[in-house]
């Protein structure tokens, strides 16, 4: 009975993910949003997500290191690209790009 299998699937997959987990690198959390997979995909191959998460960028220097970042990844889609870039000017925006109409500046 379907039943049945359902909870062996599921232990199956946390095993899995289990294997697998201490073969990446130890991930900061990402705050939600489209995009977050494929930063947490892409941009996480060859150092954490922690190295983006603590930059603060404009959208024209997160578009500088994207397309640096990814200079050797010819499988990332030029739409891809725009996505992530997106997430992280949403995300980890420049302090000039967050700053609140009428926000005082100590
Ligand atoms: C091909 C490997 C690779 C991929 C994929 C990659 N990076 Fe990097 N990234 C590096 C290396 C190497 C460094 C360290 C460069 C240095 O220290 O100068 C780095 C450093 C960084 C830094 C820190 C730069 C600084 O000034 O401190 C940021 C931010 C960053 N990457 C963002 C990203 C983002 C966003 C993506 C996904 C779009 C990404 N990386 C994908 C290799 C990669």
């Amino acid at each position: 009975m379907g039943v049945d299998v359902y909870p062996k699937t599921l232990a199956v997959i946390a095993i899995s993910l289990f294997a697998i987990a201490p073969l990446g690198f130890p991930q900061t959390p990402l705050p939600d949003g489209a995009g977050k997979q494929l930063v947490e995909l892409i941009c996480s191959k060859c150092h954490t997500t922690e190295r983006i998460a603590k930059k603060r960028l404009t959208k024209m220097e997160w578009r500088e290191e994207v397309t640096e970042m990814l200079q050797e990844e010819p499988d990332v889609t030029e739409e891809e690209k725009d996505q992530i870039i997106d997430y992280l000017v949403k995300n980890f925006p420049a302090n000039a790009d967050a700053k609140p109409a009428g926000a005082q500046v100590p």
